[in-house]
């Protein structure tokens, strides 16, 4: 698809019969060649966009947050449905705000429970009816994890995730980007420290993950109790090689004396010189402390420890290696940033969340295909991701969507390795661990580490959690297996 390049986005402006933050005569020329998507771009995990595509947003984002008021011509006649089954106010009225500025209307359904879900309603109907002509563009918030891939699967025009359970949250993540770029001119090589809860907040995988790609290095202060989970520390691992080392946080002051500190760096090799000693990599300054509140609503508390939660104060403030920090925070917050450090000029969580504005406009604009990206990469891959045609549901997680869903989030899985096979829940990315392997052509079944299951298209690959689960639904031991 052509692309509208620096050069011809600056060229545009001077165009005269241009109404004001339209798309120039170029951008539409390049909208009317393309045609109807053939199938919608939706924004569900951080790793839908590219590099390229993110860089592209913050330059039109800075357009926008320029000159807010003069785009009202880029989407007029498009309507956005927020359906939010959690609450929200940031993330719902910066959407709605950055809609109603780029000309567009907005459709609220903030209360879900007044919805047709109180009458048993699936989300997959609800998303078949808003986005088959309600709206234009769909930004859903669900307590599911993998509740926005689901809907995406359903949904003919883009689904953004504005949060699925304790999952991702990458509109959050593109406004924190963007609020790096802009407080530090690039994302690359800084040093960030992600506070409080690393388990729950969903903000903090997105930003974990893009902070990996963009060759940022992590500083991880958790609450005691409130870890980055395995699940985030391995894909983690698994795509930027990032390895969690110890921290010697003592420079963080006493932000950090409960906590162990982690440090997770994608740079290779290491400069073994910053190593301390025993205690690990040594923080030494750091460009931006990320803190997070209690996600109190996806735990019953009893995972918090008897420590007090993190705070940050004003003394805390006055820790060497924070001098340079800008101080962020996703925001609502409670306790964990005190009040009088909202005057400290290296806080910026106010900033931030009206810089979700002018973010929010780009991902709208491109979304809805009203100005292509400049310079934009090849949309990151998209991977296949296959039914499982038999046997019970293969998903672990609780708090998947197709634990609710029954109906219409069949079993799926994405392929992570095939050599040994190994799985991962399509909607919540979670590995799926099978006892044997079965294959619903032959209905024979296998231990995983055979190497006859390379030869079973994935189509046909079913899991069991055990052998007697496999013998129950009609499948024959391989030979060697016992089928006990
Ligand atoms: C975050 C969320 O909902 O995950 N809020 C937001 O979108 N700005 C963070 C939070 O609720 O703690």
């Amino acid at each position: 698809m052509a692309r509208m390049t620096q050069d011809t986005a600056a060229d545009s402006s001077s165009e005269p019969d241009r109404v004001e933050g339209a798309p120039t005569l170029r951008e539409a020329a390049v909208l009317a060649g393309g045609g109807e998507a053939p199938t919608a771009r939706h924004l569900v995990s951080i790793d839908d966009i590219s590099l390229q595509e993110m860089h592209a947003l913050f330059r039109l984002a800075d357009r926008f947050a320029a000159e807010p008021r003069a785009f009202a011509g880029t989407c007029p006649g498009f309507i956005s449905a927020s359906l939010f089954y959690e609450p929200s106010t940031r993330t719902r009225l910066s959407f709605e705000s950055a809609m109603l500025r780029l000309g567009g209307g907005v459709l609220t359904a903030a209360e879900m429970t007044s919805s047709s879900v109180v009458k048993g309603e699936s989300l997959a109907d609800t998303i078949r009816v808003v986005g088959g002509g309600y709206a234009d563009v769909i930004v859903l918030r669900h307590p599911s994890e993998g509740a926005a891939r689901l809907a995406a699967r359903y949904s003919p025009v883009p689904v953004i995730n504005a949060g699925d359970g304790s999952l991702e949250h990458p509109t959050q993540t593109l406004c924190d980007l963007y609020n790096l770029h802009v407080e530090r001119g690039k994302i690359e090589g800084l040093d960030v420290v992600l506070a409080g809860d690393l388990k729950y907040s969903r903000t903090v995988h997105s930003f974990a993950y893009a902070l990996a790609r963009f060759g940022a290095n992590i500083v991880c202060v958790p609450q005691a109790g409130l870890e980055l989970p395995d699940y985030v520390v391995e894909r983690l691992h698994e795509d930027f090689q990032v390895e969690p080392m110890r921290a010697d946080a003592r420079r963080l002051g006493n932000l950090a004396s409960n906590s162990d500190a982690v440090y997770l760096t994608p740079q290779k090799p290491h400069q073994l010189s910053l190593f301390t000693d025993a205690r690990g990599w040594e923080v030494q300054s750091v460009d931006a402390v990320y803190m997070t509140r209690p996600q109190t609503e996806r735990h019953s508390g009893a995972e918090l420890s008897e420590t007090t939660y993190l705070r940050l104060e004003k003394r805390a403030m006055a820790a060497e290696s924070l001098r340079d920090a800008v101080v962020m925070h996703p925001l609502p917050r409670r306790d964990e940033i005190s009040d009088e450090v909202d005057a400290d000029p290296r806080s910026i969580y106010f900033k931030q969340a009206a810089r979700g504005v002018p973010i929010r406009m780009a991902i709208l604009a491109w979304l809805l295909g009203r100005v292509p990206l400049e310079s934009a990469g090849e949309p990151s891959e998209s991977v296949e991701s296959y039914g499982v045609p038999v046997g019970p549901n293969p998903c672990p997680n609780p708090s998947c969507i197709s634990r609710t869903e029954t109906r219409h989030a069949e079993p799926r899985f994405r392929i992570l390795d095939r050599d040994p096979l190994r799985v991962a829940c399509a909607y919540c990315t979670r590995e799926l661990s099978h006892a044997v392997i079965g294959c619903s052509r032959s209905r024979i079944f296998h231990a995983p580490q055979a190497g006859t299951i390379r030869l079973i298209l994935p189509e046909h690959l079913v899991f069991f959690g055990n052998e007697e689960a496999a013998v129950e639904a009609g499948f024959r031991p391989a030979v060697g297996l016992t089928g006990h």
